[in-house]
């Protein structure tokens, strides 16, 4: 009987778009369904992982065994993350960050008035980047990215301006994967490789992600 092979390790997973607020009733949101995030999430506890994931607003239910932290924007998902990340062995960032958010919250509603209308965004802080850097660095920190052209040469961009051991990206313009669909495909790079995930369910391309991850714990162990 082999031993599950992410038991004793603690994984942290971000998942979901995150809601930025406007006004009491309006948000600049994103299409991530958190799908992806949450089979990353099932799949670790499956290979024996403590798994603490950390949403932004979905509507899916929690994987079992699962220890889920619920955030909207992108700075409580930051917050979440940076004061779980203590402990972690791995840290997947699954979620779709805004990268603007708005430069304040009006406290009411915007009434209609002029033809147009300009609302002010400033940059979120990365959270990847940050967790990559911080002195509480998880051992693996695995990146998503969801490119619409020249895959590689962005996804490895990020994997070197961003410090990541890894990053999983797809193919967001191919049909069928991706963004609300059941199904993805990945090709996941690091400094000196690469492996193709084929297309298919989410639940079986996070199996074989945490597999390559686990593959990657043991060779820096
Ligand atoms: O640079 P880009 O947003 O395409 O990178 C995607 C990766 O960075 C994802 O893993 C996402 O979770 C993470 N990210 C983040 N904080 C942001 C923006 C993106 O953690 N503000």
């Amino acid at each position: 009987c082999v031993p599950p092979r992410l038991a004793g390790r603690r994984v942290l997973v971000s998942a979901g778009p995150t809601f930025e607020d406007i006004d009491p009733v309006r948000f600049i949101g994103n299409r991530s369904s958190g799908k992806m995030g949450f089979a990353v999430a099932v799949a670790a506890r499956a290979m024996g992982a403590e798994v603490t994931l950390v949403a932004g607003p979905v509507t899916l239910p929690t994987p079992a065994g699962v220890r889920r932290i619920d955030v909207r924007r992108a700075a409580q998902m930051r917050d979440a993350i940076l004061s779980e990340l203590p402990g972690h062995d791995v840290y997947l960032g699954a979620a779709a960050v805004a990268d603007y958010a708005p430069a304040e919250t009006l406290p009411q509603k915007i009434k209609k008035s002029g033809e147009t209308l300009r609302i002010d965004l400033v940059r979120t802080a990365d959270i990847l980047a940050e967790v990559a850097a911080h002195p509480k660095r998880p051992r693996l920190v695995v990146g998503f990215a969801a490119e619409t052209q020249d895959m590689e040469g962005y996804a490895r961009d990020k994997l070197l301006r961003k410090g990541l051991d890894l990053i999983a990206a797809n193919d967001v313009a191919r049909a069928g994967q991706g963004f609300e669909s059941d199904d993805n495909a990945l090709s996941v790079f690091w400094r000196d490789g690469r492996h193709d995930i084929a297309h298919g369910p989410k639940p079986r391309v996070a199996r074989d992600l945490l597999a390559l991850v686990a593959d990657h714990l043991e060779a820096k162990a």
